[in-house]
């Protein structure tokens, strides 16, 4: 990969490693001053072996950080009260600090009653109602899903002046990274505009807008070209796409180098902060804990 003048790629992966051992070394404070290891539930239904290997790597990053890891790995058969009374076991265990539903769930399973069976402390996906609810209301101890807060990580991190006032394009309305992205530059004091699969003639938005950020989760390989971003923008690419057996993002990287004055890469960009932030969000959870 190489970096044409002015564009700083944006690495993710050295970001999310320094902040691990960060979360290490404050897990192993509370530790010492608590008795408390926090400990991650993670609930794998079926055999998605996409879902597998996530699973994998979230048990082997909370191990890493000194934190207990429960791993769930249940049949595709499941039924919804078998869930919900797993569920319910690991909401009374005072061991789990953090619960995660792997998603998505085989389609006989209601994953809203699912997922919102899960005690809100406990909710390390904020993906909760109440979450949901306390985060649209800016409130503090709302918890913030995963990925969009890693995003945010790394803007803070490549606009050290602050976000008030910037123009934010997020292309992508899911309940797991463009809703709750747009929510949280909207609280940062961004202008945020949303676009999505169904935005006529997104190329013309994207150049109209002008935008200082531009939040590329749609889903689509290598749409967002650099030849609609305003001169400087900051890019960052939330897309995982595999072409042809190569993993690309949302964004056309190679574009945007020279017109982007920071991108995150795929892989190596958001990728690696969304376990990070995991870890982060089991953390916290554990240090409210009675
Ligand atoms: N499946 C893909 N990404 C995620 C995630 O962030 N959380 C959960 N629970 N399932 C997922």
């Amino acid at each position: 990969m190489h970096q044409a003048p002015g564009t700083h790629i944006i690495d993710g992966k050295s970001f999310a490693e320094r902040l691990r051992v960060d979360i290490a070394l404050r897990a192993a404070k509370l530790k010492a001053a608590r008795g408390i290891t926090p400990g991650l539930a993670v609930v794998l239904v079926g055999d998605d072996p996409a879902s597998d290997v996530y699973v994998r790597s979230k048990g082997k990053a909370t191990r890493e950080a000194g934190m207990n890891s429960y791993e769930f790995r249940l049949p595709a058969s499941t039924t919804q009260a078998e869930l919900l009374a797993k569920i319910a076991a690991l909401n009374a265990d005072p061991q789990v600090h953090g619960i995660l539903v792997q998603l998505p769930l085989p389609k006989h399973l209601n994953t809203s009653d699912i997922v919102n069976s899960i005690r809100p402390e406990k909710d390390v996906d904020g993906f909760t109602d109440l979450n949901v609810g306390r985060r649209s209301k800016g409130f503090s101890n709302a918890i913030i899903p995963c990925t969009p807060l890693g995003c945010m990580i790394l803007l803070r991190e490549v606009c050290p002046q602050g976000l008030a006032g910037k123009t934010a394009l997020v292309i992508g309305r899911s309940e797991t990274v463009g809703k709750p992205m747009a929510d949280l530059l909207l609280r940062a004091d961004c202008t945020v505009t949303i676009a999505h699969s169904k935005t006529r003639d997104i190329e013309t938005l994207v150049k109209d807008s002008q935008a200082d950020i531009v939040v590329a989760a749609v889903g689509r390989p290598e749409m967002v070209k650099g030849a609609w971003l305003k001169q400087g923008a900051i890019v960052i690419d939330v897309g995982i796409n595999r072409v042809n057996g190569k993993l690309v993002g949302d964004v056309d990287f190679d574009s945007c180098l020279g017109i982007a004055s920071a991108i995150t890469p795929v892989p190596g960009g958001v990728g690696p902060m969304t376990i990070a932030c995991l870890l982060e969000n089991t953390l916290r959870a554990a240090g409210h804990a009675a």
